[in-house]
């Protein structure tokens, strides 16, 4: 902390000055989660919050898409990111153009996206979906197949809950496709008191050890409500750095995988964003237009 608190108090005071909000992705490093954030969530959470936000400025701390989504949902706003080269193997998997030949390939058949995808892709389908949502937002649609990308294990986990028949595509996580189930195994062969809770964007083996499984806010919601002795997040490493804090009688079990991606967001680089206004997230204002009614009716999804 000693190192970070110059950026700390820099950048919360510029935040201030230029009237910014900082957004926050769960997978942020806890300086940033906990030092700088006005907001802190889930991918779902992040956009909610976007489109409510009374900010002229939005600086997002999280990969390029979550920034991208911003800007869909608030046009008129500045949406800045420290790093735009802060990618993502699944938004980086499909383009418009293969959503366009999948339609043609399985006429009338509804498309939903995985909010991990480009503006481009949003533009091209008829709904967005966090892990949040998935398995509602694919039931919402009163249709017996689906199309759902870019992610294969995310749809896999959305098809064992659903009699909907789900198309996919071959999309991962770079992340979270290295746990198997096997390590899993392993450590509660080494202690069965050990509970384990993944993410769904995790392969169907690794889901098969899980006792829960859900977005990144799920995880955090589960963790305190159920108080556990020891868990194993099957995720990014952030996520239990950030939660221990809170939660200083549960002891956290690794492994866990670093997003290259994620962490380019750095706090160095957050006060650039603040002094220099840059990189701002520009979009082609037609292609932002469609984009925002796959976004905005997953946002208006009631629950
Ligand atoms: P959540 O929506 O569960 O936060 O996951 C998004 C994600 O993939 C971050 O990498
Ligand atoms: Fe993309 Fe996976 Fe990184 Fe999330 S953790 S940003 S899904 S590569």
């Amino acid at each position: 902390w000693p190192v970070h608190a110059p950026y700390v108090y820099h950048i919360n005071r510029l935040k201030a000055e230029r009237g910014a909000i900082i957004l926050a992705h769960n997978y942020q490093t806890p300086e940033i989660y906990h030092g700088v954030a006005d907001i802190v969530g889930d991918s779902l959470q992040l956009a909610q919050e976007a489109a409510k936000s009374q900010a002229e400025i939005i600086v997002q701390c999280g990969v390029h898409f979550m920034a991208e989504t911003s800007k869909i949902l608030c046009p008129e706003k500045t949406v800045l990111i420290p790093d735009s080269h802060a990618g993502c193997s699944l938004a980086a998997s499909i383009t418009g153009e293969d959503v366009r030949l999948l339609r043609e390939a399985h006429p009338g058949v509804p498309v939903v996206a995985y909010v991990n995808t480009t503006a481009d892709v949003k533009a091209e389908v008829d709904i967005c979906c966090t892990s949040s949502n998935a398995l509602e937002v694919v039931e919402s649609l009163g249709a017996k197949e689906v199309i759902m990308l870019p992610d294969q294990y995310l749809a896999a986990w959305v098809a064992s809950q659903t009699d909907v028949k789900i198309i996919t595509w071959n999309g991962a996580c770079e992340v979270h496709e290295r746990f198997t189930g096997d390590e899993l195994r392993a450590y509660r062969e080494a202690d069965p008191s050990i509970r384990i809770i993944a993410h769904p964007e995790c392969p169907p083996d690794v889901l098969a050890e899980a006792d829960f499984t859900g977005s990144t806010a799920k995880m955090i919601g589960w963790v305190q409500k159920e108080n556990p002795g020891k868990v194993l997040m099957v995720t990014e490493c952030s996520m239990a750095d950030n939660v221990a804090s809170e939660a200083p009688d549960v002891e956290f079990v690794r492994p866990c995988n670093l997003c290259p991606h994620m962490k380019r967001i750095q706090l160095p680089k957050i006060l650039d964003t603040l002094v220099y206004m840059s990189e701002e997230v520009v979009l082609d204002p037609m292609m932002a237009a469609k984009a925002r009614r796959s976004v905005e009716r997953m946002v208006n999804l009631k629950s």
